[in-house]
């Protein structure tokens, strides 16, 4: 079995209340999640939690692939939760699946 296969579908937006360039937070099972929606119509979540001191990422202002925290500007790739360099850490990010017009991430 692998990882996902252990994990919960959860759906949790239309596709169609994306924007590119605008973050979305959701909240699953008490776990506050932002998503990204990117250029070509894929999904990026990632923790809506910065962690640096908590700021709410899914606030935060997008280029590319990555987003600056509102709070005090870190630099995190939305897609593997990495926050880039001088800064250290990562956020947790979260497997996305499209089906039609729908998006769903798994959860524990
Ligand atoms: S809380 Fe995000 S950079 Fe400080």
């Amino acid at each position: 079995m692998s990882k996902v296969d252990q994990l919960k579908r959860v759906e949790v937006a239309a596709l169609q209340d994306l924007s590119v360039g605008i973050g979305k937070r959701v909240n699953v099972s008490g776990e506050e999640i932002a998503l990204f929606k990117q250029k070509g119509g894929t999904v990026s979540a990632i923790q809506n939690s910065c962690p640096h001191k908590g700021g709410p990422l899914s606030e935060g202002i997008v280029s590319g692939e990555h987003v600056f925290c509102p709070l005090h500007d870190w630099k995190i790739n939305m897609k593997d939760g990495q926050v880039q360099a001088p800064d250290v850490g990562c956020v947790k990010k979260y497997e996305v699946e499209i089906v039609g017009e729908k998006v769903y991430i798994f959860v524990d």
